[in-house]
């Protein structure tokens, strides 16, 4: 009802907009700004687990596995333990290794999806530690794993995900540094940084959400398009799979993500004038590399909208439109540049008309394969 929309027209502009409240509550009582400090208590009750784990495995579905990639990122960054990312549909039929000395986490907002809950027993059945990181609490995937974290983003009610997915990074993120802190494999001047600018992430969440009127107003003009491409490298890389999914999800174009200097190896011969193409180019990760994609979109006279950081002015000058973000740690972007995309999307799929709530075919949980 409109009552529950809170004044927004839908359920995932609500959401989206719910995120500096969403990230303070996935951290509280676990970021500890006054004392410098992270504390998971998943983490804690399974320090040594964690510690001798040789191997880190993340299955998930949809959104949640692009936030397990990033997940990857930081856990091999800060606690140097090698993480492999697997689809749960894939993982729980091919036969995988699993040890008992790996660690299996499932990621899943609903903590219903039938694939995921599967993989996870799976797992259990072949001896390995299963660690859960879900939203709604006491749903099967939290019931049927050995420890975990919830994300505490409250209820999500768009179908596509939005504030789910960055509770799911902060909370990746913690559990990365803390490994990384005990094992000391991330040292306490890092630690330090991180932990301050993590506390910071929904305050300039708050400020990127102010570009909302004029993502708005150029989304106008892309619902023209056909296909999109996002790219993006390093830890914003999965932002890019994320962006173009919620672009896929509700205006139903054709959207694919991309590891920025992949372009060359096939999506480059597919760009014209016709083709926008979204560019994360934060200072913070490859920056220079970035720009000369660029460069190289440009020079195919492809429509180019950049993330780029608060300052910037080299991508600006070669883009159609900017949208910018503040300065943040490199592991810590995603929180941020997940946002404008998520905006992006969600105007596009509005001034095509399409029902952003409940996108066609889809649906919140996928409780049967
Ligand atoms: C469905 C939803 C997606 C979600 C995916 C995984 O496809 O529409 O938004 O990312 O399932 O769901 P889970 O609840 O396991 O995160």
């Amino acid at each position: 009802s409109q009552l529950e929309k809170g004044g927004y027209p839908h359920f995932m502009i609500k959401e989206i907009f719910e995120q500096p409240k969403t990230l303070a509550d996935s951290m509280r009582g676990r970021v500890n700004v006054d004392e410098n400090n992270i504390t998971l208590a998943g983490f804690i009750d399974n320090k040594e687990k964690f510690l001798n784990a040789k191997r880190i495995i993340i299955t998930a579905c949809g959104t949640s596995w692009h936030s397990a990639l990033i997940g990857k990122y930081a856990i091999e960054e800060f606690a140097r333990i090698p993480v492999e990312v697997e689809y749960s549909s894939e993982f729980r039929y091919r036969k995988p290794v699993i040890h008992e000395d790996d660690i299996v986490i499932a990621i899943s907002q609903s903590g219903e999806t039938a694939d995921t809950l599967a993989a996870v027993e799976l797992a259990k059945s072949k001896g390995a530690f299963i660690f859960g990181i879900c939203n709604v609490v006491g749903s099967s995937i939290p019931r049927n794993t050995h420890s975990g974290c919830y994300t505490h983003a409250g209820p999500e009610i768009g179908v596509a995900s939005t504030k789910a997915f960055t509770a799911q990074v902060t909370v990746l993120t913690m559990l990365a540094m803390m490994i990384g802190k005990e094992k000391g494999t991330l040292s306490q001047e890092d630690y330090l940084k991180i932990v301050y600018e993590l506390a910071r992430i929904p305050e300039k969440i708050g400020v990127i959400l102010k570009q909302d009127s004029t993502i708005a107003e150029f989304a106008k003009t892309f619902t023209y398009a056909q296909n999109f491409i996002y790219l993006g490298r390093g830890y914003n890389f999965p932002v890019a799979l994320e962006g173009a999914l919620k672009l896929k999800e509700i205006s139903y174009i054709h959207a694919e993500g991309y590891p920025a200097a992949e372009m060359k190896h096939g999506p480059i011969a597919l760009i014209s004038q016709e083709m926008p193409v979204v560019v994360i180019a934060t200072s913070a990760g490859m920056y220079e590399k970035v720009v000369s994609n660029i460069q190289e979109i440009k020079a195919r006279k492809g429509r180019i909208i950049s993330i780029v950081t608060d300052g910037d002015e080299v991508v600006s000058n070669l883009s159609d439109h900017i949208i910018s973000i503040p300065d943040t740690e490199e592991c810590l972007v995603p929180l941020l540049a997940a946002i404008p995309l998520q905006l992006l999307a969600y105007h596009i799929a509005v001034v095509k008309g399409c029902d952003v709530d409940q996108p066609r075919n889809l649906a919140k949980s996928v409780t049967v394969e």
